[in-house]
């Protein structure tokens, strides 16, 4: 990581998992335990259920609320759905856009990514965007390539201004809850590539600045070797981010890494 240009995020991604009640807990003792954290910014992804209990009990804290996803319209015959206008309204500051599940499991296309992004970020809403290979796509050599593709197309029409706001997530999903972690300098390669291709996008400094986190198996013990890469700025965290312990380990790695 690179503090001098950009902020150390660690963010949270539960996914499915944990009640209101499970995460008034959560939230309890995580404001109570939580390390006096100057260096990092934490995220908490909670499922959409969730969010009234997260916001309230982490009002006044250094943790930011965010979603897993969104709608691209603001409203509309859309059953099931949640816009992003909704979500701002309830005082969550980020989202996640564009996770693997997403797309895998619920058909995502880059180009519902796309509307995504612009929705997320006409709300005010900070995107985390989700890029990343599977296995066979790093075996035949083309994890660039895709992420290079991924990235032009979700990033299609987002202004240099608002690119400000936006997070990019590394994730391999091979590596996504899978134990299999990256290794150190496989996220670093991946994350300076990413950086690169945002300098062509958006210009060196748009690029100097934008947070790059690493997700995929993110851990208490894999977390300061990760951040050691000069360009991974942050980690998004899945199963370690729902014991509360190990979150807070997490982020007293990241708070105090490089100093
Ligand atoms: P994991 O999930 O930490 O359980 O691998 C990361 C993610 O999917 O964001």
């Amino acid at each position: 990581m690179n503090r001098k240009y950009r902020k150390t995020i660690v963010a949270g991604n539960w996914k499915m998992h944990k009640t209101p009640a499970e995460t008034k807990a959560f939230a309890e003792r995580l404001k109570s335990s939580l390390p006096r954290v100057k260096r990092c910014s934490i995220v908490l992804c909670v499922p959409y259920v969730d969010i009234p209990a997260a916001v309230k009990l982490l009002k006044d804290s250094r943790v930011a609320v965010g979603a897993q996803n969104l709608h691209w319209a603001p409203n509309g015959a859309y059953t099931g759905e949640v816009s992003a206008e909704m979500l701002a309204d309830l005082d969550v500051k980020y989202v996640i856009i564009g996770h693997s599940e997403r797309r895998t499991l619920f058909g995502e296309s880059d180009l519902i990514v796309n509307k995504k992004m612009h929705a997320a970020l006409a709300a005010g809403l900070r995107p985390i965007l989700c890029v990343g290979e599977d296995w066979d796509q790093r075996q035949l050599g083309v994890t660039l390539e895709l992420i290079a593709y991924q990235l032009k197309a979700a990033l299609a029409g987002v202004s240099p201004e608002d690119m400000r706001r936006v997070v990019i997530a590394y994730e391999p999903i091979w590596a996504i809850g899978t134990g299999n972690t990256a290794t150190p300098e496989q996220a670093g390669e991946v994350c300076s590539a990413i950086r690169g291709m945002l300098r062509k996008l958006y210009g060196a400094r748009i690029a100097r600045s934008t947070t790059i986190q690493y997700g995929g198996s993110v851990n208490a013990a894999n977390i300061e070797d990760l951040l050691d890469q000069e360009d991974v700025d942050g980690g998004l965290v899945g199963t370690a981010s729902l014991d509360i312990a190990h979150f807070i380990e997490i982020i007293r790695s990241a708070n105090q890494d490089g100093y």
